[in-house]
């Protein structure tokens, strides 16, 4: 493949009259590995277009450099509450700082990643684009922010971008094609039609429904590490279609005709292709044109963030056809307004070694009841209620970012409740299977022991064989007070400093918002406490060991 592309470039710039290349530098902030990919992706392209590009992780690129960059590139995600990558942290704070430099001989342009489901859109992106506004540099083409479906918008960005600076005489935009056509394997344009081979909850009653799914990849060349994520495009629930197709006006039996030119029925597409499980400010605005409803109106004047956050929530694309009614010519016309289906990413809970062939997944089945319906997450509910007999479209998304350190001696310090406990059945799997000698120390937490105690029989069995050395387990609800992963790691301070000193990686995996952010702080105090540290010694010490790869999250 590395051959084939370097030939095709080749011919790609043979024609090209040699001249002096044009510098860039890229620099990448990214969690799961959207922006790192597409940085890389982006290099490949510039090489072959007569660029000198450089492209570097944020957390490693030597930040004096930045008022001599010529021309900067920045590709960077946000998540949680608008917050950067954990890679990308040193580098804004201090942009965004008053320690920050003048930057009024630099060019530059910002591609931001996010999502437009959460507040904050492209947060991270956008204060990068408008601090280095401020700061003097100036922008080689706009910035462009990017929903989750981020192939188009990348394009877009970079033939922009690349239009800009091109070097007299060479091709400028043609090469994206060229990348495509080298592309090969299932991923995720072209996801694997999996089989699944179990599925089942594994709460034992209760109120939390957390499924374990085992998928076949037989008969696919997929393969993967322990920290990756499997994408997983899901399909709608028939009968939420079949109510939105009888409640529209125009003729619903007809054909509409998909992105990539293919044909299908306008009920198919519903189920397979198209969104209808959330709705945004963007869908609205689409749709309140051609609807009489005056509240939608009134909506869309104020054009307020909060009001269309709080219309939003608890709504999906249903309550918009039943509730406020619109026109629309045709079944192509209306799909034309909604966004495609976008595939989950589930962080893998097996080891390719102790299961080849299958990939686990832990998944939290989401459902809720909101405006009067029942509703639920449309990945989650699928994979409980409606995978049976169906083969889901998976892919391996590689997560560079979450992985075992290189040496088995290296002791582990897993925190992960809920869900978060996937990648860390998939990494005591591993330490098992490879003999790893280091000691493994999970913290676990969910609200009561009787009923959501996931993988107990797992766990208990990798205690008795000595896989892991200590389990911590923080039940939040079974007493009086919340007790959380965070508090048992202060309980446990003095004897997690040790493991610290004795070289142990720190994982945490589960939710951003708040479980991610109260156990970094207990970390800190831990270092505060317990290795004698003042404040800043201790976000010196914490911000050392993610730069040594030896904290690491998964977070979402
Ligand atoms: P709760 O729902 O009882 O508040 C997995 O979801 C577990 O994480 C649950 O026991 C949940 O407790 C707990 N949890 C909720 N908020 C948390 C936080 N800020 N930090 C750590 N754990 C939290």
């Amino acid at each position: 493949e590395e051959f084939l592309s370097e030939a095709l470039a080749g011919g790609a710039t043979a024609s090209a009259p040699a001249g002096p290349t044009v510098p860039v530098t890229v620099l990448w902030g990214s969690q799961t590995g959207n922006a790192e990919s597409l940085s890389k992706q982006l290099m490949k392209r510039m090489k072959k277009g007569g660029f000198e590009p450089e492209v570097h992780d944020m957390a490693t690129y030597d930040r004096s450099r930045l008022p001599q960059e010529k021309n900067l590139l920045i590709i960077t995600s946000t998540y949680g509450d608008g917050e950067p990558p954990d890679n990308a942290e040193e580098l804004y704070n201090w942009i965004l700082s008053d320690e920050a430099p003048k930057m009024e001989g630099v060019s530059y342009s910002v591609l931001a990643l996010g999502d437009t489901n959460y507040p904050d859109f492209c947060k991270c992106g956008i204060d990068f684009d408008l601090r280095l506004e401020a700061l003097g540099a100036s922008r080689i083409s706009a910035r462009v922010d990017s929903d989750v479906d981020f192939d188009d918008p990348f394009k877009e960005w970079s033939d922009a971008v690349i239009g800009a600076l091109a070097p007299a005489g060479q091709p400028s935009s043609s090469n994206g094609e060229v990348l495509d056509q080298v592309e090969e394997g299932y991923s995720k344009k072209h996801p694997f039609p999996s089989t699944i081979l179990k599925n089942y909850n594994l709460n034992t009653g209760g109120e939390k429904e957390t499924y374990h799914v085992e998928i076949s990849l037989d008969g696919s060349d997929l393969s993967y590490e322990v920290g990756d994520a499997l994408g997983v495009f899901p399909t709608n629930p028939p009968e939420v279609v079949d109510e939105i197709l009888e409640n529209l006006a125009f003729r619903t039996n007809a054909e509409v005709e998909l992105p990539d030119g293919r044909e299908v029925s306008l009920r198919e597409a519903l189920i397979s292709f198209y969104d209808i499980g959330t709705i945004n400010k963007s869908v609205i605005q689409k749709w309140q044109p051609r609807s009489g409803s005056p509240y939608l109106r009134s909506l869309v004047e104020a054009d307020d963030k909060k009001a269309f956050e709080d219309f939003c929530w608890g709504r999906d694309l249903i309550d918009l056809v039943v509730d406020h009614p619109a026109d629309f010519s045709d079944a192509d016309e209306f799909v034309g307004i909604l966004k495609k289906l976008q595939p989950r990413l589930y962080s893998i809970a097996s080891s390719p070694n102790a299961h080849p062939g299958e990939v686990h997944l832990c998944v939290g089945i989401v459902r809720y009841d909101s405006h009067g319906r029942k509703r639920g997450g449309i990945c989650s509910t699928y994979l409980s209620d409606r995978s049976d007999g169906t083969n889901p479209g998976v892919f391996v998304h590689s997560n560079k970012a979450f992985r075992l350190p290189e040496s088995g001696d290296t002791p582990l310090i897993m925190v992960g409740p809920g869900t978060g406990i996937a990648p860390f059945r998939a990494f005591l799997e591993e330490r098992k299977v490879s003999g790893a000698k280091g000691g493994n120390w999970l913290l676990f937490g969910n609200p009561h022991q009787a009923t959501d105690f996931l993988y107990q029989d797992e766990l208990t069995a990798f205690q008795k064989d000595g896989t892991l050395q200590r389990l911590d387990l923080a039940w939040s609800r079974d007493q009086k007070e919340k007790v959380y992963v965070q508090n048992l790691m202060i309980e446990h301070g003095a004897e997690m400093w040790k493991w610290l000193e004795d070289g142990a990686a720190f994982y945490v995996c589960g939710d951003a918002s708040r479980m991610a952010k109260d156990v970094d702080a207990a970390l800190h105090k831990i270092a505060e406490t317990h290795g004698k540290m003042s404040e800043d010694e201790a976000k010196e010490f914490i911000s050392k060991l993610k730069k040594d790869k030896r904290y690491q999250r998964d977070v979402y």
